[in-house]
C-alpha cells in the first residue's frame, strides 16, 4: 500500500470512529423519553377543568401537566423512574410525590427524595389560545 493510500484509509477510518458517539447516541436511553408526537390539550375539555386553576394538575397519556401559574403550565413525565407508579402533584409543597415507595420530585423534575435515582423528563409547553401544545 501506497502512503497516500495509506492516509486516505486512515483519515476514513478515523471519521468514522469520531462520529460513531453521535450515531449510537441517536439509539441511546433518551429516546425512550421522547414523545412519539406532539400531545395537545384543549383546555376547554372538560376532562381538563383542573387545569382552569393555578395548582391544578391533570394526567394526559403518560404526562402530568400542571398549572404552574397564571399563564403557565409544566409537563413531565407522570411515570416514576423508580418502578414506574404514578406520580401526583402537591400544590401547597410544590413537588411531585410518588405513592409507592416514597420519592418526590421537584417540578423541573429533579429527585427531591429517593429511592428514585433519576430525573423525571421534563417536556416543553406551547400555550396557543386554549390549546396546550406538549412537545
Ligand atoms: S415507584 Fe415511585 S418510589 Fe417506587
Amino acid at each position: 500500500m501506497e502512503r497516500k493510500e495509506f492516509v486516505r484509509k486512515v483519515a476514513i477510518s478515523s471519521s468514522v470512529l469520531l462520529s460513531a458517539p453521535f450515531l449510537f447516541s441517536a439509539c441511546s436511553d433518551d429516546d425512550d423519553d421522547m414523545l412519539d408526537g406532539p400531545v395537545t390539550i384543549d383546555l376547554n375539555d372538560e376532562n381538563f377543568s383542573s387545569l382552569q386553576t393555578v395548582g391544578g394538575f391533570a394526567y394526559a397519556g403518560d404526562i402530568i401537566v400542571i398549572r404552574s401559574g397564571e399563564n403557565s403550565y409544566t409537563a413531565l413525565s407522570k411515570i416514576c423512574t423508580h418502578e414506574s407508579c404514578t406520580v401526583s402533584y402537591n400544590h401547597s409543597s410544590n413537588q411531585l410525590p410518588c405513592p409507592c415507595h416514597g420519592s418526590v420530585f421537584s417540578t423541573t423534575g429533579a429527585v427531591i427524595n429517593g429511592p428514585a435515582q433519576a430525573s423525571l423528563k421534563v417536556y416543553p409547553v406551547l400555550k396557543e389560545g386554549n390549546v396546550l401544545i406538549i412537545t
